[in-house]
């Protein structure tokens, strides 16, 4: 549910007795001393928003006052991101320590994004800044993860450490000798520098607003502060990117804004919320570079932790089954199945009890070997891909015997289709 309030957002606030807000995040004119403005796509509407100022001391006492009434409308457990750049981020955290409390500050967010712009006798501004304070010490944080660096192991990844008899961090071990797992951990816990790309011209959720912000941006902030049905509040809600966002997450939010055109732009984004979702950031930029790109495509729709380093496990399940983690191998082009399953059953060696799924690519290089070696490997899963099963369907009966199902079923078929590898049930027990 949200609610989008014309006017400057200190009345608006006071005239509605707002209050009770969980998460507070701002996105002000930054006190460049321009007027902003930009078309839609389609060149008909034009929005425009000014930032000049008479006075440093005037943006300092507009950006004061506001501050501290927001600060009362918090909940304890509340925080506000404020979002700057260098033209004000000097100012906006010495008004920010004097309202809050320096005791309240918990982190300095760099925005980093790539930009390419003709250079200057300068270095090019690739950051913006967003200040996080919360009103007690008692407030709400949601720990984010990301992506494991490229230079990180399995082992780092896995396994438990603990001080050895010089004091020293090292593997913990059972008494068989065997590493102890830690658990499938869910990555490297969030830093204070976020890249995250700046929404590109042709960006479908682009929709004309000047300084617009990615809803990826806003939906992390939100995340990580919020909970589901919690009140966000954007003060100078432009073009409503934080209650799109919000709304994308399940909070109730309400925006404010002194522009009556943004208010508009606003309400009807909200009634069909459009966000871009960015290949490199789903699934992480270093993954995407190292690991190889068309064997993650098969991992789509799955909440999965990228393995970088590792040539037989591509990546790990982040839920756990039956308490063991579960590895994903995917067939590489050039590769037979055999070889592949022999890859995970090496990569997971020593990994503990855990499930090993193999993502079958290609039809007919089963390897010498065929499924034999299977029985082999416990708690095995092979799946076939989407497209592995399309090709086995397409090749027909006559190139393959046996191969996917001939004729549509009259009823839904009961039976699993004929020449798609099935799991193996008995394969998938815990071991003995
Ligand atoms: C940087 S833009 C916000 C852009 C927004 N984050 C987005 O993604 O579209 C700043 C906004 O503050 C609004 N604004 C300026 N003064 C205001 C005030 N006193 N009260 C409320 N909104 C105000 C402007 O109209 C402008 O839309």
């Amino acid at each position: 549910m949200a609610a989008v309030y014309n006017g400057d957002c200190l009345e608006v606030i006071r005239e509605r007795n707002i209050q009770g807000v969980d998460l507070i995040y701002l996105d002000p004119p930054f006190g460049t001393q321009k007027d902003h403005s930009l078309s839609t796509r389609d060149g008909n509407t034009l929005f425009s928003y000014s930032d000049r100022w008479d006075s440093k001391n005037e943006y300092s006492q507009f950006i004061r006052s506001r501050i501290s009434l927001f600060k009362q409308i918090l909940k304890p457990t509340g925080s506000l991101f404020f979002h700057c750049d260098s033209t004000s981020s000097h100012i906006a955290h010495l008004i920010l320590d004097e309202v809050f409390g320096e005791e309240n500050f918990r982190s300095e967010i760099i925005w980093h994004y790539k930009r390419w712009t003709n250079s200057q006798k300068n270095l090019i501004p690739a950051h913006q800044t967003i200040f996080f304070y919360s009103r007690s010490a008692d407030f709400k944080f949601n720990p984010a993860f990301s992506d494991y660096s490229e230079t990180t192991n399995v082992d780092q990844i896995l396994h438990r450490r603990e001080r050895d008899w010089r004091g020293k961090s090292a593997y913990a071990i059972d008494e068989d000798g065997d590493y102890i797992i830690n658990g499938a951990k869910r990555g490297v816990p969030l830093s204070d520098v976020w890249e995250i790309p700046f929404l590109n011209p042709k960006a479908k959720e682009r929709v004309g607003y000047p300084t617009q912000k990615p809803i990826t941006l806003l939906e992390r902030i939100i995340s990580l502060a919020s909970d589901p049905g919690d009140l966000v509040l954007d003060p100078f809600c432009g073009s409503g990117t934080t209650l799109v966002a919000a709304s994308l997450l399940g909070r109730r939010s309400i925006g404010i804004d002194i522009s009556e055109s943004a208010c508009n732009l606003a309400a009807t984004r909200l009634e069909n919320p459009v966000k871009t979702e960015s290949v490199v950031l789903n699934i992480g930029r270093g993954s995407y570079l190292h690991k190889a790109a068309d064997a993650l495509k098969h991992l789509a729709g799955l909440d999965y932790t990228v393995i970088p380093r590792n040539k037989g496990i591509d990546a790990i399940l982040k839920k756990e089954l039956n308490g063991r983690l579960v590895f994903v191998r995917v067939q590489r082009e050039f590769e037979t199945l055999d070889e592949t399953i022999a890859a995970i059953t090496k990569g997971t060696e020593r990994k503990g009890s855990c499930y090993r799924v193999v993502v079958k690519t290609a039809p007919g290089n089963e390897g010498q070997a065929g499924f034999e070696g299977l029985s082999e490997t416990r708690n095995l899963l092979i799946i076939s891909s989407f497209s592995d099963q399309i090709n086995q369907a397409l090749a027909g009966p006559e190139s393959s015997p046996g191969r996917l199902v001939r004729k549509m079923p009259a009823s839904p078929a009961k039976q699993a289709a004929p020449g798609l590898v099935q799991p193996q049930a008995a394969a998938f027990e815990p071991p003995a």
